[in-house]
């Protein structure tokens, strides 16, 4: 169900905290990890709290209250959340007033919400990533009769719009279209913890979008764990093409897409509204071996993966396509692996995000036998990166000498030359000596191609 937080108890929390800390500067700090959504989400934490009165901070020793957004994709993630959460033990003990709230997707898991209720009693609250709305309410307990919160299992898929935001950037930003997923790829926490596929009306997202591009954002990127299985009242490719269809001077980027979803249609918007719809897609492989791709649950063969890749680089001429590759699933051999890196050499990406297999509690890869060792893992790994340096420099080196539109994103003053960063339409990461603002763009002449990045001049404005 869609509602909206002005019709819960919401703002009578917000208010409720506001009161309390009235008079007072109090300060907030918020930690994300993860993906993207986490990012988003984290923007909508800190307008929660810059609504309750608390003022963002980056220093975590001055907070009174302190929000860690997890992620729980792999072990990684969990264990370096885990540690950091440790650090604010001993400030809890100085400042017993202190806040720590644990949300996001850990906090989701059956037994990490466990051991976070029961083994770190300086945390105040935990929330699942679906219920943010609820942070003034834990708040508020909190401040009125010192009680701790822990919510886990009362996630019901709704979708809370009106939610305040504090927007880490004022040209780029981030539009959460979809949530949740239905895929259940067997290694995959995510369908667990963020719960079943739900899309925004699509008014509500189009009229977001349009407020975006009135307040000044250049790149807006439309966002969902299985973005392209978008479906409301329109489909995805027809969503797409009634952004792009907004006036001014922006573009469009969406991710992760599926490739199950990845139409002909879609690629058809693409192809009609390429550059508007910046020419590059993220479509994960996973892996390129069949057999493998079956024990994932994925949905796909290599062969549909193949004639995707073809589809798009053929309609959209200077695509930049990369992806998401898994190394040691399960009973993944030599042959299996051959065939993944095979399917590198065919495609070609521009970059590929390689994964070490990480077992996840309550997934069905991990009661598979046939766990691959870490030093073969390992020698993948190496192979595959090693491969796909060489890879991303052949993409890179065809840009020298070309003119391209750069969508300035940040600047260094290095020995007192002003140093921008922006991307490319395709997304390459461009360094060029400019006095460009954040948020232009800009044209630049490619002087120099490196495996991740381009060097080059920006042309003379005006
Ligand atoms: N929804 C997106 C992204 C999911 S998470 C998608 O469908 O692709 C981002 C990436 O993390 C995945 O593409 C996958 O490559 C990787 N990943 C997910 N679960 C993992 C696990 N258990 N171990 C290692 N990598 C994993
Ligand atoms: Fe996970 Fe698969 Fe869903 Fe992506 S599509 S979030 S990998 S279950
Ligand atoms: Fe991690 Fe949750 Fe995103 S598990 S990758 S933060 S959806």
């Amino acid at each position: 169900m869609i509602r909206s937080i002005n019709d819960t108890n919401v703002r009578e929390y917000i208010s409720l905290v506001k009161e309390i800390n009235f008079g007072a500067t109090k300060y907030a700090h918020v930690i994300t990890f993860g993906c993207q959504q986490n990012e988003r989400d984290s923007e909508t934490i800190l307008g929660l709290l810059t609504e309750m009165g608390y003022t963002p901070t980056d220093n975590a020793d001055i907070a009174d209250i302190i929000i860690i957004n997890t992620c729980a994709i792999r072990e990684h993630a969990e264990v370096k959340a885990l540690s950091l959460l440790g650090r604010f033990k001993a400030q809890k003990k100085r400042n017993p007033d202190l806040i720590v709230g644990v949300v996001g997707c850990m906090a989701a898991e059956p037994h990490r919400a466990d051991m976070l209720k029961k083994d770190f009693h300086y945390v105040t609250f935990t929330l699942e990533p679906n219920m943010l709305h609820r942070i003034p309410e834990l708040v508020a307990r909190k401040l009125t009769d010192g009680k701790r919160s822990f919510i886990f299992g009362q996630d019901e898929g709704d979708i809370y719009e009106d939610s305040p935001a504090v927007r880490r950037e004022r040209h780029r930003a981030w539009v959460s279209i979809m949530y949740g997923c239905n895929n259940f790829c067997s290694y995959c926490i995510v369908p667990y913890v963020r719960g079943r596929e739900r899309s925004r009306c699509s008014e509500d997202i189009i009229f977001e979008c349009q407020g975006l591009v009135n307040s000044g954002v250049k790149e807006i990127t439309l966002l969902g764990q299985n973005v392209n299985s978008y479906n409301a009242d329109l489909t995805f490719p027809e969503l797409l093409s009634r952004i792009a269809e907004i006036d001014g001077d922006f573009i469009i980027r969406f991710m992760t897409s599926h490739p199950k979803d990845t139409s002909s249609a879609l690629i058809e918007v693409m192809k009609r509204y390429t550059p508007k719809i910046a020419p590059f897609f993220h479509l994960p492989l996973q892996s390129g071996s069949n057999r493998i791709l079956k024990e994932m649950n994925r949905t796909y063969t290599r062969e549909r993966y193949l004639d995707i890749a073809c589809e798009l680089k053929e309609n959209i001429p200077g695509i930049a396509l990369s992806t998401d590759v898994i190394i040691g699933f399960p009973t993944e051999s030599d042959a299996d692996f051959a065939d993944t890196v095979d399917v590198l050499r065919r495609v070609e990406f521009d970059n590929v995000y390689a994964f070490l297999y990480s077992p996840r509690e309550g997934t069905r890869a991990a009661k598979m036998d046939g766990a691959v060792e870490r030093s073969v893992k390992d020698a993948r790994m190496a192979e595959l990166l090693g491969l796909q340096d060489k890879l991303s420099y052949d993409k890179n080196r065809p840009y020298v000498d070309t003119i391209q539109r750069v969508l300035t994103d940040a600047y260094e003053i290095k020995n007192g030359r002003r140093i921008c960063s922006g991307r490319t339409l395709t997304g390459k990461l461009v360094y060029f000596e400019s006095d460009a603002e954040i948020g232009e763009f800009i044209n630049v002449k490619i002087t120099k191609a490196c495996p991740y990045h381009l060097l080059g001049e920006a042309e003379k404005r005006g």
